[in-house]
């Protein structure tokens, strides 16, 4: 079998067309792609506004710098995600305030966020894990009750519903990814979306230097050169021919995410009677957006022994997420002891992410179900 990766884009030739396109315009960065980019973003979601921008990183940059917050805040998020979600609060200097995950769903456990909030904490950020949307209802009750902003890290998440609504409409502001392993890409890419209009007109001098005029409005015959930089804002911008990409993907998002529920389902099929694994737990309030399939398996197994089978089986397994706290930064810049999350830590070490992409088809998933199966015969 040829390796098989953990996550792998789909781009097509309508795609590739799209892209050459603006690569033959004039305008192949700052141009007219980016507003049709964000429009069809806010017209999928069902929200006011979108900022589209060069990374999930950088969408979760300028939505905590757009909030204005005292220096030192403190921001309470989840350690079981990628470090963007937690770096983007100590760039802001801000700090971040870990609580521990729910041992079902493996979201922020909005009962451990109640016990670290302080006079110092102003904001959650939350991530939707997996692509299974977090306990919204209950953390805007902690929102509303603490005065606290809500980011929601749906870095997993596009598409995915809570309640029968789209995440996207929750939250003051949420973050995209279109990175190629996410549902749909743009190379690199990311968006903020939210129905705050001071905040998305921050936002979108945010992403480039925090100049108050973006550069078609300075373009042309009766354009002025005269500018103004109003805050402290970064080159995150996105190119027109990314925006070209992202227009043509978003328009296949529905399927892709059909498609990476079928797939989710045939693993359940295929590994439901596999007695040293647990599958998924999906709430049925919630529509998940598959953005990986995780397993975990029992105490019995040793993760990194099963970890070395199955690459050995040319699978391209994979562990999301080593728990920010312990990555060297996090140890040597803030005093958090590893044993305060229980329950991220017993998840740690024992989950490994499959393979799940639209392409794969039913032969893959056979093999990688044989090969779990073979593991402990
Ligand atoms: C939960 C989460 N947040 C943020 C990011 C950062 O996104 P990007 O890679 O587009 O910068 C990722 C990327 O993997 C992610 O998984």
């Amino acid at each position: 079998m040829d390796f098989i990766p953990y996550g792998l884009h789909w781009i097509d030739e309508e795609d590739i067309n799209e892209v050459a396109k603006v690569l033959r315009s004039s305008w192949i960065t700052t141009g007219p792609k980016i507003k049709e980019f964000e429009d069809a973003i806010c017209a999928y979601i069902g929200c006011s506004y979108s900022t589209a921008v060069n990374s999930g990183t950088s969408a979760l940059d300028i939505a905590v710098q757009s909030l204005d917050l005292p220096a030192g805040s403190e921001i309470i998020t989840t350690p079981f995600t990628f470090v963007a979600t937690s770096n983007a609060i100590i760039y802001n200097g801000h700090r971040p305030v870990f609580a521990d995950i729910c041992p079902d769903t493996f979201n922020i456990d909005p009962e451990d966020i109640r016990r670290k909030i302080t006079e110092n904490t102003k904001a959650i950020i939350y991530v939707d894990y997996a692509g299974h949307p977090c306990d919204i209802r209950e953390l805007k009750k902690i929102a509303d009750e603490f005065d606290l902003y809500l980011i929601e890290d749906a870095c997993h998440a596009i598409g995915a519903e809570y309640e029968q609504k789209k995440v996207g409409n929750f939250a003051d502001m949420t973050i995209f990814s279109f990175h190629p392993v996410k549902h749909i890409t743009t190379g690199e890419g990311g968006a903020v979306v939210t129905d705050n209009t001071e905040l998305y007109e921050k936002l979108s001098l945010l992403r480039t230097h925090g100049i108050d005029k973006n550069t078609m409005d300075r373009y042309g015959p009766d354009a002025s050169w005269a500018y103004d930089m109003k805050y402290l804002g970064r080159n995150y911008r996105i190119t027109d021919f990314q925006a070209a990409l992202g227009i043509s993907q978003l328009k296949k998002l529905d399927g892709f995410l059909d498609r990476r529920t079928e797939l989710a389902s045939k693993y359940d099929q295929l590994l439901g009677d596999v007695d040293f694994i647990r599958l998924p737990i999906v709430k049925n309030n919630v529509k998940h957006a598959y953005h990986i399939y995780t397993i975990l398996l029992d105490d019995t197994i040793n993760r990194d022994e099963f970890f070395k089978y199955m690459k050995a089986a040319s699978i391209g397994v994979n562990v999301h997420y080593i728990p920010a706290y312990r990555h060297s930064y996090y140890i040597n810049n803030f005093n958090i002891d590893r044993h305060d999350f229980p329950v991220t830590e017993d998840i740690f070490k024992r989950i490994i992410t499959l393979p799940l992409f639209p392409e794969m088809g039913r032969d893959k998933m056979e093999y990688i179900a044989e090969t779990i199966k073979e593991y402990k015969k």
